[in-house]
């Protein structure tokens, strides 16, 4: 399974980079703007980290254009950027001609706001290159996030649909797991919740316990 960094901090995700080779990045209007940057500034700046790498950076567009031209000329536009970028499409009627005209001329596609198994096959259908749905909003809304994502795996894989699918909105350790084990290819996370999944109380415990007796042992 592929670990993406959900967010647009340049420096975060640098050290998430070099100290756990994250496979990719997603970024979305809200990380931009916690970014503190112009959304072009940002995103050739995270574009600069990857380049001449397979890592994907997935871009969104403009979430006020709600009309398949322009949703066109605006990805294409960012695909132009960076060989590395994916093209985030929300998930709207409008956007399946989109995200199939764009898979034509080889521009990559992630779908993006899927809280459905419909939208995902639809999304799927028109060529999508990632489907993100979104589990953490779904929890909060007393949804079974389980049975949703392993729905989406299982539709994938009966039609041998070449789509990627990127389970986000994760919010704790449980739901990478979950997401691996219901047959997702990646997950997207904020910094935090990686750090806080790599490590455990029990692990903090043992060091603790073993130090205490490496220190009453000699070493020679
Ligand atoms: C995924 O691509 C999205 O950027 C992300 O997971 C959105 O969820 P959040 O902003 O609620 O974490």
């Amino acid at each position: 399974m592929k670990f993406f960094l959900d967010s647009a901090i340049v420096d975060e995700i640098a050290y998430a980079l070099d100290t756990f080779d994250i496979d990719g990045i997603t970024t979305n209007p809200r990380h931009v703007q916690v970014s503190g940057k112009p959304f072009m500034s940002v995103i050739k700046e995270i574009a600069n980290l990857v380049e001449g790498t397979e890592k994907t950076i997935s871009v969104e567009v403009n979430p006020h254009i709600m009309d398949t031209a322009e949703m066109i000329a605006e990805a294409e536009k960012l695909a132009a950027i960076s060989a590395n970028f994916v093209i985030k499409l929300q998930c709207v009627e409008v956007a399946f001609k989109a995200i199939k005209t764009l898979s034509e001329q080889g521009i990559r596609v992630n779908c993006t706001l899927i809280f459905s198994a419909m939208q995902a096959l639809q999304a799927m259908r028109s060529g999508a290159y990632y489907i993100s749905p979104f589990i953490g909003w779904k929890e909060s809304n007393a949804e079974d996030v389980q049975q949703f994502i392993e729905d989406v795996s299982i539709i994938r894989d009966n039609f041998n649909f070449d789509t990627e699918i990127i389970v986000a909105a994760v919010r704790n350790a449980r739901q990478i797991a979950d997401a691996a084990v219901a047959g997702a290819d990646i997950v997207t996370a904020g910094l935090q919740v990686y750090q806080d999944g790599f490590d455990h109380p029990y692990t903090q415990k043992g060091i603790k316990i073993f130090s205490d007796f490496w220190d009453k042992t000699q070493y020679e």
